[in-house]
């Protein structure tokens, strides 16, 4: 079992391009777990069915190909949306769990990011983190990176969609988004990713020499 780091957060708080850095960093495997839930959704659609179809969402994370976790295609806002309806089915998340575990025990390390590697996938993680900024500036960020996609849908458009989304995250049945026990929480709303990452880096560097 390698060396495990866990973080959660919120939609647009930086975990992914943390995540990214921090395994770049240590030379850990990183697993962004949204794109998990996003290739879901993207199957469903793929074959017309509807997001409401809890058993073709099943039957799709049951299936799940990695090489159908191809990112161009599920970074739009729309797969966002739609990820956070699959994901609230607790056979789908139930499907994903052990793909997720196994990920996380790779030598000699890695960073998982989504909404509940601390709290339900890896609880015995060595760091967890959970990353969060304020509603406005996560819209900022989000409404940048879309326009960067040529998705621009205009900010106020973004920030209810995160609303929503943070909404229908926090307020399900099966792993809800939550701080986990033992969590370190980085509010990144003053942060660059420099100063976001030479923080978290602190963090993995304590618990590494077991400080
Ligand atoms: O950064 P953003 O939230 O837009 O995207 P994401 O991390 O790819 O997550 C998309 C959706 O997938 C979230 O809104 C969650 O509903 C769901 N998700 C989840 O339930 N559990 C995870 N471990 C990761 C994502």
């Amino acid at each position: 079992m390698g060396f495990v780091v866990a973080i959660d957060g919120p939609a647009a708080s930086g975990k992914g391009t943390l995540a990214r850095r921090l395994a770049e960093a240590y030379g850990f495997a990183h697993l962004d777990t949204g794109l998990l839930y996003r290739a879901v959704a993207r199957i469903l659609i793929d074959k017309n069915r509807p997001l409401e179809d809890e058993q073709a969402a099943e039957a799709a994370a049951a299936a799940l190909n990695l090489a159908y976790v191809e990112e161009s295609r599920l970074r739009g806002a729309e797969m966002g949306r739609a990820a956070s309806i699959v994901s609230a089915y607790p056979a789908v998340r139930r499907a994903l769990v052990d793909f997720q575990r196994r990920f996380a025990e790779q030598e000699p390390g890695a960073v998982l990011d989504g909404r509940d590697i601390g709290t339900v996938i890896c609880p015995d993680a060595q760091v967890k983190l959970f990353v969060t900024a304020s509603t406005e500036e996560r819209a900022r960020r989000r409404h940048r990176e879309l326009a960067l996609r040529g998705e621009d849908i205009g900010y106020e458009a973004v920030l209810e969609d995160l609303r929503a989304r943070d909404a229908r995250d926090s307020g399900r049945a099966t792993a809800p988004l939550k701080q986990a026990e033992g969590a370190h929480v980085l509010d990144t709303s003053a942060l660059d990713i420099e100063e976001a990452l030479a923080h978290a880096r602190r963090i993995v560097d304590a618990a590494r020499t077991g400080a």
